[in-house]
């Protein structure tokens, strides 16, 4: 059984890849990429193929409608080919506005345009092309057995199958039955995908027949979510202040560096990253901790690396991690 990240649009830049590579994830998955902007030479969508040092195995995930789009896509990431280990497309996204674009779970109802798209990717790249899509846009209209066809026939090497229909989003009861039905019958490997959090959620997946899950809100709160799961050391499990800690050194050292290297990109400034990318984030480690609703609300006014420090610094200091928020910032080059 492999323990992969799930894409997660505004989550999984390289360094929360990075925590949950060293959390044990056996791979992770870059947020999905539009397939036009990067055809189009859109700079700051050139920038989330950027990796960081020892990240492990990475999937670069697109998203797009057009043939002609994911083809000059898959040209563009094959000239950084050497980062990534899998091309995925996109095929199940419910967001209105990519649904309403032709892309993401639009794709699900039209199982012909999935063969042609993912054709039209392994046309352009070295790269495994592989496919992430739902059972179907409504729980009452499967269709993924057409999806799964379309994928093999297309050279797909792995399907990955979030357990819902479109319309379910990203609640309402996962589908297991069908998603066995769909293990059985693939020639390719199944990844199983929704709410995996526990043992026994691996437990029922892996009783479905898949070579793998994919874990995505879990890793928020628990970067170290794999590795608990699967059940591999992964070395000291940090605690929340730790990793919390942990985070925002990445965060600081990698967009400093492509500050850097891409200076036409205005990449914000330490103040600047660290209160965007730290907002999402910084609550979910202290969940259930006295103060964290509190900091949740004030993280949204937050704009300088000092007050994220600052926020953090209370909940450092209930688990003797103190000491570790006095480290300087990240030099910005
Ligand atoms: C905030 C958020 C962002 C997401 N972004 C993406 C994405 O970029 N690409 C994608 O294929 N799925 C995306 N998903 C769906 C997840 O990859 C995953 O399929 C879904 O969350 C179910 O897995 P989970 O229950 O383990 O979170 C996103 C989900 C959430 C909640």
């Amino acid at each position: 059984m492999i323990f992969l990240l799930a894409p997660l649009a505004g989550f999984t830049d390289a360094p929360f890849r990075k925590m949950c590579a060293d959390g044990g994830a056996d791979g992770t998955y870059t947020e999905m990429v539009s397939a036009a902007a990067l055809a189009h030479g859109n700079v700051p969508t050139r920038l989330m193929l950027e990796k960081m040092e020892g990240e492990g195995p990475l999937a670069c995930q697109i998203f797009g409608a057009s043939e002609c789009d994911v083809a000059a896509a898959a040209r563009e990431i094959e000239k950084v080919a050497d980062r990534f280990v899998e091309l995925n497309l996109n095929a199940g996204c419910p967001m209105q506005k990519i649904v309403d674009s032709g892309c993401g779970g639009r794709l699900v109802e039209d199982p012909p345009k999935v063969y042609s798209l993912l054709k039209a990717m392994k046309e352009n790249t070295s790269l495994p092309v592989t496919l992430k899509t739902r059972l179907g846009m409504h729980r009452a209209t499967p269709a993924i057995m057409e999806l799964l066809d379309a994928a093999e026939s297309a050279g797909a090497a792995k399907i990955i199958v979030h357990a819902r229909s479109v319309g379910q989003k990203h609640g309402g009861p996962l589908n297991l039955e069908l998603l066995a039905e769909v293990a059985a019958r693939a020639r390719i490997p199944v990844i199983g995908n929704g709410s995996v959090k526990t043992a026994d959620d691996v437990a029922a997946m892996a009783a479905a027949g898949v070579a793998g899950v994919m874990i995505g809100r879990a890793a928020l709160a628990e970067p170290t979510v794999f590795a608990r799961l699967s059940g591999r050391p992964c070395g000291k499990i940090p605690g929340p202040a730790e990793t919390a800690v942990r985070h925002l050194d990445l965060v600081l050292d990698f967009y400093a560096c492509l500050a850097a290297r891409f200076p036409e990109a205005h990449v914000p400034d330490a103040d600047g990253i660290a209160s965007i990318k730290m907002h999402t984030h910084l609550f979910r480690y202290f969940s259930g901790m006295p103060g964290a609703v509190k900091l949740r609300s004030r993280l949204s006014s937050i704009r300088t690396l000092a007050e994220v420090r600052d926020a953090m610094a209370p909940f450092a200091a209930a688990t003797g991690d103190a000491a570790r928020t006095a480290q300087p910032a990240a030099p910005q080059n």
